[in-house]
């Protein structure tokens, strides 16, 4: 079965859908660990409840930015892990992570990818980007990361319509919903090895 870490900083509500889906046996893998950079997230308790081991790594406590990405890379050598699964993880690796794990870490992202990624385009920045730009749909996508944030080939995507009258906080609360269905998808996917990368797309195999 595969192994999986779910690395989040906040509410962990992506990482719920997963073990959710795994628990109902919909997904043929099962989480090694969480792993969060604050001590207070709930993604935290979370964990808890489903007895599932959990590491925090406070970003401060580590004198630069590889020696925290190493810190990870160990536990998750440590812990065996196959995908890795980031769901709302706030920090940035050095490269040897994303090299470690090529084909073998997603991240979910709260709009429709190549759109609204990139730096500074995280949690509520993005609905406000997306609300502004007068964008009539966005969406979740999720990716395979690579070194740089935000343009690894697209694995699932879906669509949500943006109305009149919604605000940032709206559209987060609908595209949550979306994300909630597609990252458990794609995780599926992986587990039955039925995706294959070619280039920036991802093919599924039937
Ligand atoms: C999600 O909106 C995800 O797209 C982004 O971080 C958020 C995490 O939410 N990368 P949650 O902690 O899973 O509720």
């Amino acid at each position: 079965m595969l192994k999986i870490a779910v690395l989040a900083s906040g509410s962990g509500s992506n990482f719920q859908a997963i073990i959710d889906a795994i628990d109902v046996q919909k997904i043929p893998a099962s989480i090694a660990v969480v792993i969060s950079d604050k001590a207070d997230a709930y993604v935290l308790e979370r964990a808890k409840q489903k007895s599932i081991p959990a590491q925090v790594f406070p970003y401060q406590d580590f004198p630069d930015r590889q020696k925290f990405t190493l810190a990870i890379l160990q536990s998750l050598q440590t812990y065996q892990v196959e995908l890795i699964c980031l769901a709302g993880f706030m920090r940035i690796f050095t490269p040897e992570l994303p090299t470690a794990f090529t084909g073998r870490i997603m991240n979910i992202h709260p709009a429709l990818l190549p759109a609204f990624g990139g730096k500074g385009m995280y949690g509520h920045h993005v609905h406000e980007a997306v609300i502004n730009s007068g964008a009539k749909f966005s969406g979740a996508t999720v990716h395979f990361v690579t070194p740089e944030t935000d343009v690894g080939p697209i694995i699932q995507q879906e669509i949500v319509k943006i109305e009149d009258d919604d605000t940032p906080e709206t559209l987060a609360q609908k595209v949550h919903l979306v994300e909630h269905k597609i990252y458990p998808a794609a995780v599926k996917l992986y587990a039955e090895e039925r995706l294959v990368i070619k280039g920036m797309r991802v093919m599924i195999k039937k």
